[in-house]
């Protein structure tokens, strides 16, 4: 998709972080914009932001979560715009971090419920209006470098994000005969507000096995605060959607960095593979212990990463002050 002039784009996740990025690089090129999040303080603080702007944004509160708000929103937009969107973002996430073992059913409820559910729901709603349009459309959705490899204090995040890069490709093949195209992003740190993804976790979710706390959550703002600005990442997915690239990886050499994700798989087949393997990540853990990354600074102080208090079976030997 090149031309993006009057098309509607709507933005899960969209008043803050990368979504609020996307809002701004594609108003700007044309793009009337519906965003459509879940914290009334971004919306608000968004809505501040284009009130002097001439953009057409649209502003709806969404639980992606919530199916049948889900549809709701789906017919606002219709209505407002006179038809579905031609362009959805699936960008909503949220995170949280603890030792693998530790997580409860809750944390993978609300965290794969969000990140992968959250894009199911983006994709069954919107994708048979968008085909029943007869239009030409886009589907561009934030997935994670968290998805192409396993990682022992996200595991629910890197799971769903592994998932929806794989729902990416089943859809692209899919939606081809439609002139309808897929995009899947999998950025490294970007520097927003997923820190506070605890903000919206729900009540009945709230059980969690990691150690979630004031501390935890400021140490968070400091880590993301290092990563790519979340304009910069939009314009480059922009460049990736205009090339109808599948995976968009915001490196300068996306096709090496993929070899080598490849090749940690392809390690992981044979006994030989496995231990080269084992090498290069002690090789890794001991370059990144001999130049500790400032993005890391605190973490240990904090308990970042630890499980919550009470849980004395987990046994965490895992290195400290290292992101693995
Ligand atoms: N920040 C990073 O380093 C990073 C790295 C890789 C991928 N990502 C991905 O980028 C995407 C955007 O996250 P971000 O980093 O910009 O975080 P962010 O918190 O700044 O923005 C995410 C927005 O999504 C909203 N949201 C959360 N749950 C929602 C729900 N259930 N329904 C509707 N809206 C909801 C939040 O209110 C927030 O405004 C996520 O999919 C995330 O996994 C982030």
């Amino acid at each position: 998709m090149k031309d993006f002039n009057g098309k509607v784009a709507f933005i899960t996740g969209g008043a803050s972080g990368a979504g609020f990025g996307q809002a701004k690089v594609f108003s700007e090129a044309g793009c009337k914009i519906v965003i459509a999040d879940i914290r009334q303080d971004h919306l608000d603080e968004a809505k501040a932001y284009f009130k002097d702007k001439k953009a057409q944004v649209h502003f709806i509160k969404l639980d992606i979560t919530d199916r049948k708000a889900y549809t709701k929103a789906a017919d606002e937009v219709e209505k407002v715009f006179g038809g579905p969107p031609q362009i959805l973002f699936n960008t909503a996430g949220v995170n949280a971090f603890g030792p693998a073992e530790a997580s409860t059913f809750e944390d993978y409820d609300f965290v794969m419920g969000v990140c992968l559910g959250g894009v199911v729901n983006g994709m069954v709603t919107f994708v048979p209006r968008m085909i029943k349009s007869g239009r030409p459309g886009y589907i561009a959705t934030v997935a994670s470098m968290g998805g192409l490899m396993g990682a022992s204090r996200c595991a629910p995040y890197s799971a769903a994000k592994a998932a929806v890069i794989n729902l990416m490709e089943s859809y692209y093949q899919a939606l081809k005969p439609y002139n309808i195209g897929v995009s899947c992003l999998c950025p490294g740190g970007i520097k927003t507000n997923i820190g506070e993804s605890s903000y919206t976790r729900p009540k009945n979710l709230a059980n969690t096995g990691y150690n979630t706390n004031e501390k935890t959550i400021e140490f968070m703002a400091h880590h993301y605060s290092f990563g790519i600005d979340p304009v910069e990442l939009a314009q480059i997915f922009k460049k990736g959607i205009e090339n109808e690239v599948l995976f968009v990886i915001p490196f300068s050499e996306p096709d090496k960095f993929m070899k080598g994700v490849m090749e940690r798989m392809v390690n992981y087949t044979t006994p030989e593979g496995m231990k080269r393997q084992e090498e290069l990540n002690k090789k890794m853990m001991e370059e990144r212990k001999k130049n500790p990354n400032p993005m890391m600074e605190g973490a240990d102080e904090a308990g970042w990463g630890q499980a919550r208090e009470g849980l004395t079976w987990v046994k965490d030997g895992r290195p400290k002050g290292v992101f693995n």
